[in-house]
């Protein structure tokens, strides 16, 4: 049975072991690893809001979600936001399904989950980097009221687009 719950600190190195697994399943470009750092960030109750899927006891799915805050990589910064919006933004980095498990819908339901959830905090808006020929993850963003904003290069030089999700009044 599918689940779909918060992610806790404990679970680093599940997330990590997981992460890595899939790597090999993924088109180069498609998906770069959160590192350690972030990883610790997004499953830190304080510093981040992030969901796992499992079929019963297996972690099935991730997406992870930290606050960056004044920090370099906040996307923020190349969308030209102000200060006070700078410290509006969750950001997504790391939304990966098990590839026997994947087009069956479960990434919709990470990525609702935690949109739901990070619009009851005090972070209003969501940033996410996506590779501009990734097709299912580009769906899966605009179909959860994401809005391109601009084509930029990221993680040794990777072309992204930036996404943004407001959080509506
Ligand atoms: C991207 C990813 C997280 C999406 O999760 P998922 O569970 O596979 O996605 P969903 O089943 O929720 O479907 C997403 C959309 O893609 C569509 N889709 C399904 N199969 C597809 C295919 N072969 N090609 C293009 N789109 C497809 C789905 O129909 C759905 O759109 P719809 O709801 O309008 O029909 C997952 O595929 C994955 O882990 N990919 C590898 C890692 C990756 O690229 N991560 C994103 C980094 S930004």
């Amino acid at each position: 049975m599918l689940t779909i719950r918060k992610l806790t600190f404990d679970e680093a190195e599940a997330v990590t072991c997981f992460i890595e697994k899939q790597l090999a399943t993924i088109k180069e470009g498609f998906f770069f690893p959160p590192n350690s750092s972030i990883v610790s960030k997004a499953l830190n109750a304080d510093t981040g809001i992030s969901f796992g899927a499992y079929d019963g006891k297996e972690l099935i799915g991730v997406r992870l979600t930290y606050i960056p805050g004044l920090d370099k990589d906040n996307h923020g910064y190349d969308l030209g936001y102000s200060l006070d919006e700078l410290l509006l933004v969750a950001q997504f980095h790391g939304t990966l399904v098990k590839d026997d498990n994947r087009y069956k819908g479960i990434g919709h339901e990470l990525v609702k989950t935690n949109c739901d959830e990070i619009f009851t905090t005090k972070f209003k808006i969501i940033l996410v980097t996506v590779h501009p020929q990734n097709d299912v993850s580009i769906r899966l963003f605009q179909k959860n009221g994401f809005i391109t904003k601009k084509l930029v290069n990221k993680y040794s030089n990777l072309p992204r687009l930036i996404f943004e999700r407001r959080k509506s009044e």
